[in-house]
């Protein structure tokens, strides 16, 4: 586990128009263990040592978004889903090096991991290699389709996980995107007709994220409802998967126990101030614009 004591080695990165900071280490090929800052293209997430290369290949490359099928769009945003990617782990990344087959969106998935490592902590990341779906959220205007962040999904999850890893890159962070990539994963989850849950343990801020999607989501439900409503049919419209529903609901208070039932309580002036507190409802996923059947 020599890897995960490894010191931060990239310091910054530039992508497209933005310059970030980075917060973790990312096995970045020995090559570039002299450099603390890397320059990747936005498209294609090539990354090089000089600005001057970047200039360079950005006159050749002719990608101008990722490289998969625009499952989604809604004005500005996209959402592309890439193919049998190879990812998510520093295995998966030792892999890579030996086993880039050239084509062109495993040579991205490479990428998007080893920039992806740098904002995620390695606690977050698991060592099984599999095979992964990648879900990339973008924002274009007349130059592109601008990456925004992304989720990865494992082609067939025993355990129902239906995320892996999530990302929105720093200079989009606390706009909503987040959330909106946690719905856009259980919107998958209902098309597959089954339920979902991310793959632990979450950062803090990926438990945050999701513990207010999910408050959102199951109050929004409870206010509107009339009559008595199970765990398993707030199951059954959500796709959540029930523990999370009740971790959600007792964490909020609103589960009782009597008579070896559990029972919900909605009084909807707690509702609105759990509701208040949940902070805003992030961008919607509009279902009638995703086009996209499951996987068999
Ligand atoms: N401080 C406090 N709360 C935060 C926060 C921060 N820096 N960032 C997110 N949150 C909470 C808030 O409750 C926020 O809702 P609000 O803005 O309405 O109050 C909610 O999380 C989600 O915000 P949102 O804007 O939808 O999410 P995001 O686009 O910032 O993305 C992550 C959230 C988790 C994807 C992002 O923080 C990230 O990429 N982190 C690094 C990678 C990671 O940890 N991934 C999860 C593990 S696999
Ligand atoms: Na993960």
């Amino acid at each position: 586990h020599e890897e995960f004591t490894k010191v931060k080695n990239i310091a910054t990165i530039e992508l497209g128009r933005y310059e970030i900071e980075t917060w973790y280490f990312s096995p970045f090929p020995p090559e570039y263990n002299d450099c603390t800052k890397l320059f990747f293209c936005e498209f294609c997430l090539n990354f090089m040592k000089r600005k001057e290369q970047l200039q360079r290949h950005m006159r050749k490359c002719d990608l101008k978004h990722p490289p998969g099928d625009e499952i989604y769009r809604n004005g500005t945003l996209s959402m592309f889903e890439l193919l049998k990617a190879l990812c998510a782990s520093l295995k998966a990344l030792r892999l890579f090096k030996t086993e880039v087959d050239g084509k062109k969106n495993k040579v991205y998935g490479q990428n998007l991991c080893y920039l992806a490592k740098l904002f995620l902590d390695h606690k977050t990341l698991y060592y099984d290699v599999d095979l992964f779906l990648f879900y990339v959220l973008c924002e274009c205007d007349d130059r592109g389709c601008h990456m925004v962040g992304y989720f990865s999904k494992e082609k067939h999850s025993e355990e129902s996980y239906n995320l892996a890893c999530i990302l929105t890159l720093p200079p989009y962070q606390r706009k909503g995107y987040g959330k909106f990539l946690i719905a856009f994963s259980y919107e998958l989850s209902k098309k597959e007709g089954k339920v979902g849950t991310p793959e632990r343990p979450l950062s803090d801020l990926g438990l945050l994220s999701y513990r207010g999607y999910w408050t959102r989501v199951l109050l929004d439900i409870l206010k509107k409802h009339k009559g008595n409503i199970s765990i398993k049919e707030l199951s059954d419209m959500t796709a959540i998967k029930a523990e999370d529903i009740l971790s959600t609901l007792q964490s909020l208070e609103l589960i009782q126990y009597r008579k070896g039932q559990h029972v919900i309580c909605a009084d909807p002036k707690v509702l609105d101030r759990h509701l208040k507190a949940a902070g805003r409802g992030g961008l919607d996923v509009d279902v009638s614009k995703l086009i996209w059947t499951p996987y068999k």
